[in-house]
């Protein structure tokens, strides 16, 4: 798994190119993380300024460097429009966790479904890693739905997992993964 921090190549598919993220994506990542919609189930506020949006991909950046969380961007049409990430990599047990994130202007496309699936192809096929998970709430029918589509299976229900900023109240998580062979 640790190759993901050495060598992750870029991924192409129909669509869509996932790359490493970039100083410059901050603009984009603005356009992204500042729509409430779109942040609706992650537990933070509107990301405010371009600002902040600097500091956050500055921040991802650093995190990739000191080996602890990845970020990759998705770029349709020559733009910047979503982030996977891959984050709590738990060497015993040979686990990731994922997440995803995009543009409201390319929601229902299936960008996501294909932009994920092509990234659990690539840590199955170049790592070690025999457990894929993803946490989404409950609500959030559309982040569900995608976990259905790319092949992993519910497992559990987290009550009260997880603290919400914005009401500052647990919220519940549900548990999704999908395990190498089955
Ligand atoms: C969740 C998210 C990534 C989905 O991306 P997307 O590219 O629009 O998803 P897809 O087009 O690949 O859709 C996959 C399926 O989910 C369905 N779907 C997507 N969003 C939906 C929604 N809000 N409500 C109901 N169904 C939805 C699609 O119709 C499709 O189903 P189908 O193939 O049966 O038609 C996107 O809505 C998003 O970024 N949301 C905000 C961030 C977020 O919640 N991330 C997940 C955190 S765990």
């Amino acid at each position: 798994m640790e190759r993901l921090f050495t060598n992750f190549k870029e991924i192409e598919t129909d669509r869509l190119l996932i790359r490493e993220l970039r100083d410059i994506d901050y603009i984009d990542l603005y356009e992204i993380f500042s729509n409430e919609d779109v942040v609706r189930f992650q537990q933070i506020p509107p990301m405010p300024s371009k600002e902040v949006a600097k500091q956050a991909v500055s921040n991802f950046i650093k995190g990739y460097q000191q080996k602890q969380k990845i970020r990759r961007s998705i770029i349709y049409k020559d733009k910047m429009i979503g982030i996977v990430s891959i984050h709590s990599f738990n060497y015993d047990e040979k686990s990731v966790e994922l997440g995803f994130m995009l543009n409201k202007d390319n929601w229902g496309l299936g960008i996501m479904t294909e932009a994920a699936s092509s990234v659990i192809d690539y840590i199955l096929k170049e790592t070690d890693a025999n457990i894929i998970i993803a946490k989404p709430r409950p609500e959030n029918i559309g982040s569900i739905k995608v976990c259905e589509k790319i092949g992993l299976k519910r497992i559990g229900h987290q009550e009260k997992a997880i603290f919400n900023f914005v009401t500052e109240e647990y919220d519940d998580q549900l548990i999704y993964q999908l395990e190498r062979n089955n």
